[in-house]
């Protein structure tokens, strides 16, 4: 009686076993960065990269410093809490050096709608119109300042044909 009369068959395999771990080993050791693991499971050297990456937003702080009579205006109304490049878009390079980049003139029928185009998924409060029957074409900045949006129930203007939703 001996358990391991026919065991010949499992040491070759056991064997196969043994020489594909050691050929994953060093497959590992040339595929696997130098830095990986060094802070946890990803590359250290990846921080690196990414804080060297260019800042492409400066901060409405940084705007506020020079465009006051935006910010003026702006923190007394309704879009006090929009933040300039949430509009005006990305613009470091701009704060840093206002000569090297003037920025880009807003399409407001595109740039007023992104945000208050009426849509069920949004909360009833959000102020939010049909800006086709709302406008009817008339660029929204006619009617409304961008940085203080309200019209003041005192103001003349009038919604065009169609009406204000
Ligand atoms: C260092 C001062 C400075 C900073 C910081 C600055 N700007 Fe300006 N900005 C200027 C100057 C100067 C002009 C040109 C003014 C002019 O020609 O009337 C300008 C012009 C503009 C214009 C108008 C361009 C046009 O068509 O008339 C916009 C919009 C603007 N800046 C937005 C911003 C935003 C948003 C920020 C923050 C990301 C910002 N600026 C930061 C100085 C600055
Ligand atoms: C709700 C969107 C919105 C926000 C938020 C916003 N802007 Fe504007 N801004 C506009 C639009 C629209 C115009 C007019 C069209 C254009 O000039 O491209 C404009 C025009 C300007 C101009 C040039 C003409 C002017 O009115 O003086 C400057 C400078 C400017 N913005 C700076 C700023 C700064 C600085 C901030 C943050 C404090 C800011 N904007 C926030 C939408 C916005
Ligand atoms: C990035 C999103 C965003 C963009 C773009 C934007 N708005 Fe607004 N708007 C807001 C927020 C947030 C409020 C404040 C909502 C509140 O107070 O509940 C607001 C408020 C308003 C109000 C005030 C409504 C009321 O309660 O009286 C008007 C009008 C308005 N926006 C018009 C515009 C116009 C016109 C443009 C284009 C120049 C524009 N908005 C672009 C986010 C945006
Ligand atoms: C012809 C003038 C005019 C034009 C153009 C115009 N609006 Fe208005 N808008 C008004 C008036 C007036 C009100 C206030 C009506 C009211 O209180 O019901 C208003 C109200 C709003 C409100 C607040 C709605 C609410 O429920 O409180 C938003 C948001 C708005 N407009 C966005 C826009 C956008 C976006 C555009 C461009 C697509 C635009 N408006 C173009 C006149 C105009």
């Amino acid at each position: 009686m001996s358990v391991f009369k026919d065991a010949g068959h499992l040491f070759r395999f056991a064997g196969l076993f043994v020489l594909a771990f050691i050929i994953f080993l060093v497959v590992r050791h040339y595929v696997v960065p130098p830095s990986f693991g060094q802070y946890g499971h990803y590359r250290g050297v990846a921080i690196g990269e990414i804080a060297a990456r260019p800042v492409k937003f400066a901060g409405h702080q940084a705007c506020e410093t020079c465009h006051t009579d935006v910010l003026d205006m702006k923190s007394k109304g309704k879009h006090a809490h929009v933040n300039c490049e949430a509009c005006h878009g990305p613009l470091a390079k701009h704060a840093d050096d206002p000569s090297s980049v003037t920025p880009a003139k807003l399409d407001t029928a595109v740039l007023c709608a992104r945000c208050h185009t009426a849509s069920a998924a949004k909360p009833k409060v959000f102020p939010q119109v049909d800006p086709a029957d709302h406008s009817n074409g008339v660029p929204c900045e006619t009617c409304h300042q961008p940085h203080s949006p309200a019209i003041d129930a005192a103001a003349p203007a009038k919604p065009a044909a169609g009406g204000a939703k």
